[in-house]
């Protein structure tokens, strides 16, 4: 306190991650110390712009003294604690946690940076064995918990349903769905505060829909898009791309993204915007913007058509 003016004291917390002694803000959590320290953790659940769900494990590290592998993204790290972010435990649980995964979602265009540490754990998609036939439609949203039955155990059961196309502005095609609940987060308190999906089913049936399952034109959607910008395995796509790769036109190799401001307001969101032969394909914004935080309203996000 000096001449009657509050200043706030930032205290700082000393820990020990990889034999290295760090201090790190106090609050911050594990994986915001490492990443401060240039050490990289694989992240799924896991949006710097949204809260820490803890669903997918993926981020475990060991804690020494901790019986279990805990989670770095949203457990707190504490003076003195001694951290190790790569043994053989931890990579054995994060290739399991992929396995089981990929054995049963389609990720065959998640996130580079997915696709990165898939490459890096050696997943084997077919650990579990080769894919089962897909169920009958609707057949495993009606399950209740501990209805679901494997195969004959010589087959991995999948997630397969057909991609719901009920609007032009993007699809939801949740056989690449993880359930990663960040399209949730970014639908509810995270940022649009309209709760048009949630989780519907427990264990495998688990879910992510609309209010009874409607069509998201008969639901609370306001097509903002955020759920679709924080995807991370392109279960929801802007319908122009998906389009594109049914056609087989969609060619990252040929687009330019360039970063501009929203022109349809004054609140001053940026976009980026995704140009492929002399088209926008789609339309994105950078999480690092103090504004828009990657999230957009239904004008910034698919008001681009009158353009072409
Ligand atoms: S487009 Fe917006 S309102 Fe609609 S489901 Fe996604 S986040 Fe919710
Ligand atoms: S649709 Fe995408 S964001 Fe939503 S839970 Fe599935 S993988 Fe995560
Ligand atoms: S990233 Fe930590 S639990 Fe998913």
């Amino acid at each position: 306190m000096s001449d009657g003016v509050a200043v706030a004291i930032k205290r700082s917390v000393s820990f020990t991650v990889n034999d290295l002694e760090v201090s790190v803000p106090e609050g911050f959590t594990i994986l915001q110390a490492c990443r401060s320290q240039g050490i990289d953790i694989p992240t799924l659940c896991y949006l710097e712009v949204l809260t820490p769900v803890n669903t997918c494990r993926l981020c475990m590290v060991e804690v020494q003294g901790s019986r279990t592998l805990v989670p770095s993204c949203s457990r707190k790290v504490e003076p003195g604690m001694i951290v190790r972010t790569e043994s053989e435990r931890v990579a054995a649980s994060r290739k399991m946690v992929l396995e089981l995964l990929a054995s049963s979602v389609d990720m065959s265009i998640a996130s580079d940076e997915l696709t990165h540490w898939m490459n890096l754990y050696q997943v084997d998609k077919e650990r579990f064995g080769p894919l089962a036939e897909p169920t009958p439609l609707g057949e495993r949203h009606t399950q209740h918990s501990g209805q679901h039955i494997g195969d004959d155990g010589t087959r991995a059961a999948t997630v397969y349903k057909p991609v719901k196309v009920d609007n032009e502005q993007y699809v939801r095609d949740y056989s690449r769905c993880v359930l990663c609940y960040r399209c949730v987060e970014a639908c509810g308190t995270d940022a649009q505060n309209t709760f048009a999906i949630s989780l519907g089913g427990r264990g495998f049936a688990a879910h992510i829909t609309t209010e009874f399952d409607v069509t998201l034109p008969e639901s609370a959607c306001v097509y903002c898009g955020n759920c679709v910008a924080v995807c991370p395995t392109g279960a929801l796509m802007f319908k122009s791309e998906h389009d594109m790769r049914l056609n087989s036109t969609w060619d990252t190799s040929k687009q330019t993204v360039t970063r501009t401001v929203c022109p349809y307001c004054g609140v001053g969101c940026n976009l980026e915007i995704h140009e492929q032969d002399n088209r926008i394909v789609k339309v994105t914004s950078p999480l690092d913007h103090d504004v828009t935080k990657g999230m957009l309203c239904v004008k910034g996000r698919f008001g681009f058509e009158f353009v072409q």
